[in-house]
């Protein structure tokens, strides 16, 4: 099969497109013949060495965590999915398995998801990540109706359906973003938007029920004194001292920190498919790429300035 893949880790320069063996479903395993995947940040962190503590010295390592495609095989004892069937989902990169930016892959049962049959390949694989950690990360901040609800990184893979899903639920949204996306945030419900590069808005006037630094990189210390009493930090990068912040704020009460990370639980994905069936959500697809191009879209995400999801197609 041909697939994206790493001998090392490094630059863009280490990934390569070439032929790998066709992976065989073993007892319990389904192989999917993959038609679209997408690209997350996790995929450039992992090739460039950032997370091989987790990730291992074992090569060549395909790249790729969300992918949508056919069950073209299953192991004995697989009773669901069946041949035939459109499945979307998560690889464990981060558990050392393997990647899904490929024409093939072997994945348990439990890492696939019956699709829909509205969905398209591309927006299936656009969704599974970045739409789980957005439900997840304001599922922790309560009834978000009437709240003001901030969303640092607005237009990215996370940010876009963050800012969607906070709308949905009857927040009044502000959107940070470069000023070459602010007309976009606000074609995604935003009410007010906030060019990262001319305001901070951690030293602004208003007050915020729910500041998602989707972005990652801001200090609770920095937060909080825009969040109103008994407000919400969210963090899709946590780093110790967040960490021990977090803990310390739930004994202390008040202003308080919550880890946006992602979750795939059937009732997760369940939500997801409801907020796209109602219209609520509806993924923006930057570009779609073949297999061949692949190189050069992770590095359009690395650099910055893409819009929602960046999709490679497979098959
Ligand atoms: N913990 C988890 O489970 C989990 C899950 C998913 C993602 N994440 C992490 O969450 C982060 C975001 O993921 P993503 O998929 O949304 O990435 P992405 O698609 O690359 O989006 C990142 C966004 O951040 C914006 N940005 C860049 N510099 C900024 C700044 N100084 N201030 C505010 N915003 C800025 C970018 O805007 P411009 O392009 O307009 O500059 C872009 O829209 C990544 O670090 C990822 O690894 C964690």
């Amino acid at each position: 099969m041909r697939a994206l893949y790493i001998k090392a880790y490094g630059g863009p320069d280490v990934m390569q497109i070439g032929e790998l063996p066709d992976p065989e479903p073993k007892r319990g395993e389904v192989l999917v013949a993959i038609k679209a995947a997408s690209i997350n940040p996790v995929d450039w962190k992992v090739r460039s060495g950032e997370l091989k503590l987790i990730t291992g010295r074992t090569f060549p390592k395909t790249l790729g965590s969300d992918f949508a495609g056919v069950v073209e095989r299953v192991g004995t004892g697989v009773a669901v999915p069946s041949v035939g069937e459109r499945v979307y989902g998560i690889t464990a990169l981060m558990l050392r398995k393997p990647g899904a930016h490929a024409e093939r892959l072997v994945a348990p049962p439990k890492r696939l998801r019956r699709m829909p049959d509205s969905m398209s390949f591309e927006l299936a694989a656009a969704l599974p990540v970045a739409g789980l950690t957005a439900l997840n990360g304001l599922r922790q901040c309560g009834d978000l109706h009437g709240k003001s609800v901030l969303i640092n990184g607005a237009t990215g893979g996370v940010g876009h359906f963050a800012v969607q899903i906070a709308k949905a639920r009857g927040a009044t949204v502000t959107a940070v973003c470069s000023e070459r996306n602010a007309e976009r945030a606000r074609s995604l419900g935003a009410d007010v938007v906030i060019d990262y590069r001319k305001q901070d808005f951690a030293r602004g006037n208003v007050r915020y029920d729910v500041v998602f630094d989707v972005f990652g990189h801001l200090k609770f210390p920095a937060v909080a004194p825009v969040l109103k009493d008994h407000g919400t930090m969210v963090t899709t990068l946590p780093g110790p001292s967040l960490i021990a912040r977090m803990v310390w704020r739930r004994f202390v009460g008040g202003k308080h920190i919550v880890l946006g990370s992602m979750r795939d639980r059937p009732g997760d994905y369940a939500e997801l498919e409801r907020l796209l069936a109602d219209g609520s959500i509806k993924p923006v697809i930057d570009r779609v790429v073949p297999l061949t191009e692949a190189a050069q879209a992770y590095a359009a995400l690395e650099v910055g300035g893409t819009v929602g999801k960046v999709v490679i197609r497979t098959g």
